[in-house]
């Protein structure tokens, strides 16, 4: 009967150290499946290659790579398509299945998808031209940018040659720092293979192993996101100067603020209201038209916020960041915004969007 009743707790805490470490696990990264899903040991199978990239090369409805061209020079680290192509799909699917491994779709070829994942789709910035300001144009899906010649905000100084990814991630490769570019401009440091690495999505800076982002990630990358599934993002509580970086914040602002710096410094963004620019890593008040917003009880996907510690949301320590107005890869809306800017009427009778915190601003006189 002791002995039993020992076990019991035993069991109890065995299941309650397990629950603590699985539910606090802030990176769940790692790629599952056959080998061949994703490799080709010579690039070759009866005589053909088997590698396939470029324009138009994604996953087709029957789980298949296609489009592009088959490569006859085979790809790093002997995978059978390139970051762009082993995340594209000719399907509207976002979350595809190739026998037992389960790929998240950041661009779907056929049309913007009715389930865009967390970073938005690359969908509408890759038919180019006006749609240019839908998204980020990245290496292999869209050319560089015609208006913006260098990351909007970009602080001089930070990398400034013409191929740096601080000023345009449509080239192949970074010449001052021989660094890959594209997708890699943001995502600098991969690791499908490895759950331990601390950084959210491969988020990282290019200094050394400690300026990254973290945060907790949504298993399905928020393909349907709710009050109970949703990321949750690393804010600070600001505002930041010069001598604040990524490596002490881990904070996504911190991330954007790398390429985008005047966006997020106070030198730029001011420090209180007045403000200069809408502030970031900032708490979101408690008091005034703000209080209607607990985003605890009530979090929104539309204007979602950040915390200073993921870990433990409260509504004291809920953080305005870039991506409560902003997607990272692409929208539907310019400005690469989460909702249509142009429905945002003061003084009517609106919600969502702005007025998810401006509450009163949608009140008439
Ligand atoms: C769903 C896709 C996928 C599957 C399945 C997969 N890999 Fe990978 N693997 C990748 C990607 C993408 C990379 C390159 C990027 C990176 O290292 O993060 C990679 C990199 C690697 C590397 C070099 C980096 C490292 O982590 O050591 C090795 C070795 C490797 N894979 C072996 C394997 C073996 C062996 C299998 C089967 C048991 C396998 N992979 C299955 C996608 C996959
Ligand atoms: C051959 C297929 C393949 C290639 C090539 C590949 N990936 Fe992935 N990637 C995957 C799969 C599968 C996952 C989902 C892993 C999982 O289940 O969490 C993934 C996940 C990701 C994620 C999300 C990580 C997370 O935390 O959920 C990012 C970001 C990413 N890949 C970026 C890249 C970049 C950048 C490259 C090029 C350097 C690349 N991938 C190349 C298959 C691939
Ligand atoms: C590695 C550098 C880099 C990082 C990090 C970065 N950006 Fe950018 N961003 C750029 C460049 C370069 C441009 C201009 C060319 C373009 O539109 O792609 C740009 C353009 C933009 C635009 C304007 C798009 C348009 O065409 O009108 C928005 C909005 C934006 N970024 C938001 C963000 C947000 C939000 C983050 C963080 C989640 C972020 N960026 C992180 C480099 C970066
Ligand atoms: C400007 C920076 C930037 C670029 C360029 C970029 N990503 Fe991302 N990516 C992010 C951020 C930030 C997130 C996390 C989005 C979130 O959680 O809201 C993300 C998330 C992801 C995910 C997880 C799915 C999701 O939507 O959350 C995948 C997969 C991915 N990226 C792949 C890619 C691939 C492939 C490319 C190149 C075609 C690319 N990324 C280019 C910043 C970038
Ligand atoms: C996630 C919440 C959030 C969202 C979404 C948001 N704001 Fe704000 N906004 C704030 C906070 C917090 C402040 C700073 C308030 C303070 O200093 O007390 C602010 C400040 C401002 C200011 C400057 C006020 C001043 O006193 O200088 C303006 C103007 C503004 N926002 C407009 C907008 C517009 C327009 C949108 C939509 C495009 C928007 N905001 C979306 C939270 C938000
Ligand atoms: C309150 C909502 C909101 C927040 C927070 C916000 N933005 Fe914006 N952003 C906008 C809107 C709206 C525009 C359209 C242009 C304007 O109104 O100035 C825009 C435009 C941009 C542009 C394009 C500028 C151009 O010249 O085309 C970039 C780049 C950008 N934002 C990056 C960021 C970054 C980086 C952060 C975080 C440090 C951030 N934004 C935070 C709403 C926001």
């Amino acid at each position: 009967m002791k002995y039993k009743k020992c076990h019991t707790y035993l069991l109890v805490a065995v299941v309650a150290v397990f629950f603590v470490c699985f539910s606090y696990h802030t990176s769940d990264a790692m790629v599952s499946g056959p080998c061949v899903n994703c490799h080709t040991m010579h690039n070759s199978q009866n005589g053909v290659s088997v590698a396939r990239d470029g324009t138009g090369a994604g996953w087709n409805s029957s789980g298949k790579l296609s489009g592009g061209s088959l490569q006859a020079d085979p790809l790093k680290t002997l995978l059978v398509s390139s970051c762009v192509g082993c995340h594209t799909s000719t399907t509207g699917e976002t979350i595809i299945n190739v026998g037992g491994s389960r790929i998240p779709i950041v661009f779907n070829t056929g049309g913007y998808p009715a389930k865009p994942l967390a970073g938005g789709n690359f969908y509408k910035v890759s038919l180019g031209g006006d749609n240019e300001v839908y998204g980020h144009n990245v290496y292999g899906i869209a050319g560089a940018d015609s208006k913006l010649s260098t990351a909007p905000g970009r602080q001089s100084g930070t990398c400034g040659n013409a191929t740096s990814c601080h000023s345009t991630l449509a080239a192949a490769k970074d010449t001052f720092t021989g660094m890959t570019n594209g997708c890699q401009g943001c995502h600098v440091r991969v690791a499908h293979h490895d759950d331990s690495k601390p950084w959210y999505r491969f988020l990282k800076g290019h200094l050394d192993t400690v300026d990254y982002v973290t945060g907790i990630e949504d298993p399905n990358w928020e393909q349907n996101p709710d009050q109970n599934n949703h990321n949750k993002y690393k804010g600070y509580n600001g505002p930041v100067d010069s001598s604040v970086t990524l490596e002490q914040t881990h904070s996504i602002n911190s991330f954007c603020g790398g390429c985008h710096g005047q966006y997020h410094r106070q030198q730029f963004m001011g420090s209180s209201s007045p403000w200069l620019r809408h502030p970031s890593d900032i708490l979101l008040p408690q008091t005034g038209e703000y209080s209607s917003y607990d985003p605890v009880t009530n979090y929104s996907v539309e204007a979602p916020v950040a915390w200073t510690d993921p870990s433990n949301p409260s509504r004291a320590t809920a953080v305005v960041m870039c991506l409560s107005c902003h997607r990272v890869h692409g929208s539907q809306y310019p400005d690469i915004l989460r909702w249509d800017y142009s429905t945002m009427i003061a003084g009517g009778s609106g919600s969502g969007g702005c007025f998810t915190c401006h509450t009163q601003k949608s009140q008439t006189p």
